[in-house]
Order: structure tokens, then C-alpha cells, then sequence
């Protein structure tokens, strides 16, 4: 006897069908959220092309980790703010810096009820705005900025951070960070490293949220060309080689060929960054009411997921927490 050819609406005829056969979830626990702490104000200060966040004082810091916490949202990412620049970027690995402070004080509080990870970099606190150390041309010198990354990595693993995440593409990056955190018996501090990270147009949001301009140049000269795949392979091996613990992808929805890629070769687990200027194009389409923002934040996350990612750094982690019944 014949078969009659196989009917692949059946699978999608009620809600419960359609959950039993998901080959993708969303869940709470797949998001973390961004947060910026300012040094020098005395009110939270909201940022204009990120709906909903906003440059923190400690205070209110506090308050809205409470608030992610409550509503599922167990891992948060710190950005800081210093109210002082300098060239080389010092007061990012004062003890006494605004990163310092704040995961002192989040570190108290939750204790390990909450995963707390610092973005460590340069360009939040140096005056040029680069990621690194410059040498007179005007590049980043490489090596001299391991060595103050090092000194950053030790200073926030102190301070209590659980995941120091090292973003600015300098090679040897996580190598340095991980002999410094041996050195200092940080043996248990996390390093995620954003591994393959490209150079974008997407990143505009995230600097009015940090207050940085590049005062020269731009950073093609160490983020990735978004012409390549291949590369991205070779960055995340060699950090995995380097003893990174997590590996992270961004931007994201540009780069979801890139995160199946690296999904199939890391053997550590995976995030992506879905960056301001993806939550902002959502959230400005959603402000003048030409789609659904919510509905769309959680599709963009969950292709995030379906392309490979075990977790998601996000702006829409509060919106999609409650989205999702936190
Ligand atoms: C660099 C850093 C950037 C972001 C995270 N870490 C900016 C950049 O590389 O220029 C961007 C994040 C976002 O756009 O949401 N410290």
C-alpha cells in the first residue's frame, strides 16, 4: 500500500504539539543583563537611545538588580562610568573605581545568588576613547594594553566580580587575564571572552550610554571585518586555547552564521551580545507603534538561541523576563 506523503502542518495544529516538538527554548536563565554605573551623579540619568536603561548611580543600581532579580534576571553585566578620563585609562583598575564599588555592593547584597560580570576594557575610561593604550601614531599598542587589561582583571575578581568579560580584541588577551587571576588566586573567576566581536555601526547606542567618542580613528584596526566568517573559528579557538571559560559572539543577528559556527566547534559554553543598536531599532520601530516590541525582542532571542547561543546578553532581558511570566 501507498503512503500518503507526510503532512507537516500536523505538528503545528495546537500550542501543546507545537511546545512538545520546540527544538528551542527561551528561558529566563538564558539572559543577562547590561547595566551602566556612572561615577558623579546624584540621580539616575536615562539614556536616550536605550528605552528603559539608564546610567546608574549606586543606588539605583541596587534597585534595579532587585528588580531583574525578582523577575528571574540572575546575571547581570557592569559597565562603569568614571567621572575622570585619563589616557591610559587609570581609574579602571583603581580598587576604588566605580566598577569596584559597585560589585562590592551587589556582591554583598546577593552573595551567589546572583552572577555578577564586569565588561573589562579601556575605552569607558580613557580619554581617546580606544580600547587600549596608544602609541604616538595614534594605534593601540597591543601588549602595553595586556598589561593594564592584567591589572583590571585582578582589581574586579577583588571586588567580587564572578565573569570578567574582556572586550576590546587586543591578541592575548584572555592568556594575560587568566596568569594574572592565577597569579592573585582568583582560580574560581569566570573569564568570557568576547571572542569574535566585529566592528559595527550597531555599537552607537552603547556609546552615548557610556559617554565615549573615539577622539581618531575608529576600531577596524582590532574589531572584526564583518566581511569575514572564517576568522571568527580562529579567534574563538585561540581564546579557548588561552583558558577562556565562555565565549561570546557579537554582535548577534548580523553574525548568526557566526554563531553556528563557533557553537560547533567550542567545547565551552557560548553567548551572544545582542547589542544597543539591535535593541534600539526594535524599540524605535515599537515607539511609533509600526510593530509589536516585545513580540519582536523575544523572535530576535530566541533566533539567537536557535542559531546556537546557550545565553543572551540583552537590553530586553527585563522586558522579555516578564514577557516570559517572571
Ligand atoms: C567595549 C564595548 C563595546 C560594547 C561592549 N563593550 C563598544 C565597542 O566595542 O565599541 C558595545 C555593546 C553594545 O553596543 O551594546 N568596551
Amino acid at each position: 500500500m501507498e503512503f500518503p506523503a507526510r503532512r507537516l502542518r500536523r505538528l503545528r495544529r495546537t500550542p501543546v504539539i507545537r511546545d512538545l516538538v520546540a527544538e528551542t527554548s527561551l528561558d529566563v536563565n538564558d539572559l543577562v543583563a547590561p547595566l551602566f554605573v556612572a561615577e558623579g551623579i546624584d540621580a539616575p540619568r536615562p539614556i536616550a537611545a536605550l528605552p528603559g536603561h539608564g546610567q546608574h548611580t549606586l543606588d539605583s543600581l541596587r534597585l534595579e538588580v532587585r528588580r531583574l532579580v525578582a523577575l528571574g534576571v540572575r546575571s547581570v553585566l557592569l559597565f562603569g562610568l568614571p567621572e575622570a578620563k585619563d589616557a591610559e585609562g587609570s581609574s579602571a583598575w583603581d580598587p576604588d573605581g566605580i566598577v569596584q564599588i559597585a560589585l562590592r555592593d551587589l556582591r554583598d547584597e546577593h552573595g551567589d545568588g546572583l552572577c555578577v560580570m564586569a565588561d573589562l576594557c579601556l575605552d569607558e575610561y580613557t580619554e581617546h576613547g580606544h580600547c587600549g593604550i596608544l602609541l604616538d601614531d595614534g594605534t593601540v599598542d597591543n601588549d602595553a594594553t595586556l598589561e593594564r587589561y592584567a591589572r583590571i582583571a585582578v582589581v574586579q575578581a577583588d571586588a567580587g566580580a564572578d565573569v570578567v568579560a574582556p572586550s576590546g580584541m587586543m591578541d592575548g588577551q584572555v592568556a594575560a587575564i587568566r596568569a594574572a587571576l592565577e597569579d592573585n588566586g582568583h582560580h574560581d573567576t569566570i573569564v568570557l571572552a568576547y571572542a569574535a566581536k566585529y566592528a559595527t555601526a550597531l555599537y552607537g547606542p552603547f556609546r552615548e550610554a557610556v559617554n565615549v567618542s573615539i577622539a581618531h580613528g575608529d576600531r577596524r584596526a582590532y574589531q572584526q571585518d564583518l566581511r569575514n566568517r572564517t576568522e571568527a573559528v580562529t579567534e574563538v579557538l585561540a581564546d579557548i586555547a588561552e583558558g577562556a571559560d565562555i565565549v561570546m559572539v557579537k554582535p548577534a543577528l548580523s553574525c548568526l552564521d557566526v554563531i553556528a559556527d563557533v557553537a560547533a566547534v567550542a567545547d565551552v559554553p557560548v553567548a551572544a551580545y545582542h547589542v544597543s543598536g539591535e535593541y534600539a531599532m526594535v524599540k524605535a520601530a515599537a515607539e511609533r507603534g509600526w510593530l509589536d516590541g516585545t513580540a519582536v525582542g523575544l523572535e530576535h532571542l530566541t533566533a539567537i538561541r536557535r542559531a546556537g547561543a546557550d545565553f543572551v546578553v540583552t537590553y530586553f532581558a527585563a522586558e522579555a523576563a516578564e514577557a516570559l511570566g517572571g
